[in-house]
């Protein structure tokens, strides 16, 4: 079996958003105490959306402040930028050519981020899960943290491990570099895990404090919509002051939650933050107005979040430093990843 690894990625572009934080960067640090874990900055992926950025290398360095201030060791564990690993972009190549163009038409990413003038899109956007898969498998990882939005594509890198694994079975066992693995209830051998996403709790999917049917996103217009890691503690308590609920009191049991998804959104805020259970908010908050809530709310996230944006401000001025930690975590990353590419290159006979 393989050994077990985390990895996972955030892009450079925009302000880091509570749904980040609680969807990706909280679950980065609890899994760092139990296995080895890369954290990766994607800046390749930000340019598949829009190729020049005023300050991709500002972005970078701050997103790795971030990961900093949320508690990543970077001794124990490698933080890295995508870019400084040109292997990433090599298996990406040779991904493009396992996976199907129908596979990447089908992701609903490509299809809102594309919009309607999809001819005019970047290929890069198109073939945007092609290097995710690629900046996962470069490290043979067992176990990839993520939002739920990012749910299908890591489906597509399980389908382009599976792909690969299958078009080249016999030159993978005839170089002896398969490993055997439990896939379900299947006992399966390969040269790339199929990865297992880590999804879920009641925070894998925060919803804009606008509009409870869209997720929060750093590419909202309105910045009421978002909590941004960076904001100060009135900045906090004034948007979730704000927030969009309705006038009922907050139910006592979960199901009455169903069709409240403001009301459900906060409640999975608080939840995420505290670490505890929405039934366990409920308990607590059940029968109470929101005029109650959201106070206790606001103080919550004030108390969680305030320490790591004054942190992740202190750590961006020591530029020094983050470069340092992005320069060693890229060479350990680097040695990993040339490892797997040499090994591809004799499977695929480059
Ligand atoms: P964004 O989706 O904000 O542009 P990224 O694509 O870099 O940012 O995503 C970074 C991580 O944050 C991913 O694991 C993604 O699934 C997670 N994430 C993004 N938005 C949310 C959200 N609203 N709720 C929960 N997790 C989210
Ligand atoms: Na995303």
């Amino acid at each position: 079996a393989f050994k077990p690894l985390v990895f996972s990625g955030v892009q450079p572009t925009g302000n880091l958003h509570l749904g980040n934080y609680l969807g990706a960067i909280k679950k980065f640090v609890a899994l760092q105490e139990q296995s080895d874990c890369i954290y990766c900055v994607v800046d390749l992926h930000s340019l598949t959306a829009q190729l020049v950025h005023q300050d991709l290398g500002d972005q970078t360095r701050s997103i790795t402040a971030a990961f900093l201030a949320s508690g990543i060791d970077p001794k124990k564990h490698i933080v890295f930028n995508q870019s400084r690993v040109m292997q990433h972009a090599e298996l990406a190549w040779i991904f493009n050519c396992v996976a199907r163009i129908g596979w990447m038409y089908r992701m609903t990413q490509f299809k809102d981020k594309a919009g309607k003038d999809r001819e005019n899109a970047s290929l890069g956007l198109l073939a945007y899960p092609s290097l995710m898969a690629a900046d996962i498998l470069l490290y043979r990882a067992t176990h990839v943290p993520v939002g739920e939005d990012q749910k299908q594509h890591l489906e597509l890198t399980r389908d382009i491990a599976q792909k690969f694994n299958n078009d080249f079975s016999e030159k993978i066992a005839a170089l002896g570099v398969g490993v055997e693995m439990q896939v379900g209830e299947e006992t399966v051998n390969g040269y790339f895990p199929i990865t297992e996403p880590v999804i879920g709790g009641p925070a894998a999917r925060i919803m804009s404090l606008r509009d409870g049917s869209k997720k929060m996103s750093k590419s909202d217009p309105s910045d009421l919509s978002r909590i941004n890691l960076t904001d100060d503690a009135d900045t906090i308590s004034k948007k979730i002051r704000k927030a969009k609920t309705d006038p009922e009191a907050l139910p006592s049991e979960i199901d009455g939650l169903a069709s409240r998804p403001e009301a459900e959104n906060l409640v999975g805020i608080y939840a995420g933050l505290a670490e505890i259970s929405k039934e366990d908010v409920l308990k607590e908050y059940g029968g109470q107005q929101f005029s109650v809530f959201k106070p206790a709310l606001a103080d919550l996230a004030v108390e969680k979040l305030a320490p790591i944006a004054s942190e992740m401000r202190r750590i961006e001025g020591d530029r020094a430093y983050v470069d340092a930690v992005l320069k060693d975590g890229g060479d350990r990353a680097r040695a990993i990843a040339e490892g797997t590419m040499k090994t591809v290159r004799d499977i695929i006979g480059l």
